[in-house]
């Protein structure tokens, strides 16, 4: 896994830049990913609540060393 440190200032994620936003990195792991024939069964869908969402939103923007960025 990369490091998450100034994760809110360095978009688009992912090693091909495939998704745009941190909203979006939440969604994609909330579905438990994309389906392919690589996936482990270990990575399913998590269903989390909003506010769960949010919560793991600001907890990625507190990596970054100063003010909250966008
Ligand atoms: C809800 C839980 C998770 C959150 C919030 C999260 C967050 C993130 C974020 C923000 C990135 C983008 C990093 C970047 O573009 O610089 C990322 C990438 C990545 N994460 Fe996660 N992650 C989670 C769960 C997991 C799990 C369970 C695994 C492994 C089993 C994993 C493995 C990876 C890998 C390998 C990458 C790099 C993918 C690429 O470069 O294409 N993550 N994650």
């Amino acid at each position: 896994m990369p490091t998450l440190r100034e994760i809110a200032r360095t978009a688009p994620f992912m090693h091909h830049g495939s998704i745009a936003t941190l909203e979006d990195v939440i969604e994609y792991y909330d579905r438990g990913g994309n389906r392919n024939p690589g996936l482990d069964p270990e990575i399913r869908p998590l269903h989390l609540p909003s506010a769960e969402k949010q919560n793991l939103i600001a907890f990625l923007r507190s990596f970054n060393g100063h003010e909250a960025g966008r």
